[in-house]
């Protein structure tokens, strides 16, 4: 790989904050050295070779943080680990000052998408949110590369999601329509996606030959889609309105019947974990359409390729 190409693949915002950090242009990149990295393990495993990558949870993970773990790990480099809330003991400010001095990333889950913002303002080093109550955006990287292995391409192709209009469907929004994509949001009255961002989005998928369609219609937004992609009813955090939600979002189910309406060969996908019965029946998640596990598998390249082009 030559200097040119490495400067091309260096993301100009330094973070990722949210999916507004990365241009279509470095989309299209990303998606690119993710495929490669993912065909070509061998080839990828000393870039980064004697750096550091701090992991901060303050909530659960299965996928992001092994995922990151081995990623950093399998490319080279190591990492840290610490696990509890963050800024309750010193201002993130400080944290972050910390940090830069010893590793040459932070990797960030966090309740409030205000501590990634801060984390980043104060660190030199790049700060990667690994999922915020706004943003998702590593999981959406992931599925982009699972909905192009599994459709062909992302641009053109429909995308509907259905539920929650949380995290995941924010980052779902903005990058599917920095790709071109046909993106339709499907959730009950008063759950709708983020106004500004779907604004946000509305923009980029004009500039892309997508579109943006916000709805109460589960099947409306189904209806001729490629994939079709659902999120937990109560996300981390909400644990106290799941009773509730489950009476609202019941018509939301992703089910034989709701897969009916989509086209013949669409895939389903899901973030994961999912609660099976709920949001999505175990019949779909189970079936040949399901791409569940492909989209936990390309956590790990898409980050291997954020990786790359942060800190390399
Ligand atoms: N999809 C996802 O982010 O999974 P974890 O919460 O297990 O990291
Ligand atoms: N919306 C979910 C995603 C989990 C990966 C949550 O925030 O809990």
């Amino acid at each position: 790989m030559n200097k040119n190409t490495l400067a091309a693949e260096r993301l100009a915002a330094g973070d990722l904050r949210s999916d507004l950090d990365l241009t279509s242009a470095e989309l299209r990149t990303l998606l690119h050295l993710a495929t490669e990295v993912k065909a070509k393990p061998q080839d990828y495993t000393h870039e980064l070779r004697g750096k550091y990558a701090t992991l901060l949870f303050e909530k659960p993970s299965l996928r992001t943080r092994l995922t990151f773990e081995l990623a950093v790990k399998q490319l080279g480099g190591d990492i840290v680990v610490s696990i509890g809330m963050i800024g309750d003991r010193e201002p993130v400010q400080d944290i972050a000052r910390n940090l830069d001095r010893w590793t040459q990333s932070i990797v960030a889950r966090v309740f409030s998408q205000q501590t990634i913002d801060d984390l980043a303002k104060w660190s030199r080093v790049p700060v990667i949110n690994a999922l915020s109550d706004v943003y998702h955006p590593c999981q959406a990287l992931a599925d982009m590369q699972t909905v192009a292995e599994r459709c062909g391409s992302c641009k053109g192709k429909k995308l509907a999601y259905v539920g929650d209009g949380n995290n995941v469907a924010h980052s779902l929004l903005l990058t599917g329509a920095k790709l071109g994509m046909h993106v339709a949001v499907a959730t009950p009255a008063g759950f709708e996606p983020n106004a500004t961002i779907v604004d946000q989005a509305k923009v980029f998928a004009a500039e892309n030959g997508g579109s943006v369609t916000i709805s109460n219609s589960a099947k409306g937004a189904v209806t001729g889609a490629d994939a079709v992609y659902t999120d937990v009813w109560a996300s981390m955090g909400q644990e106290n309105e799941a009773e509730e939600r489950k009476r609202i979002f019941a018509p939301y189910q992703v089910n034989r019947a709701l897969m009916a309406n989509a086209e013949k060969d669409a895939i389903f996908l899901h973030c994961l974990p999912a609660k099976r019965g709920q949001e999505v029946t175990d019949e779909v998640m189970e079936s040949p359409q399901s791409a569940i596990f492909d989209q936990a598998e390309n956590r790990l390249n898409a980050q291997k390729a954020l990786l790359l082009m942060l800190m390399r």
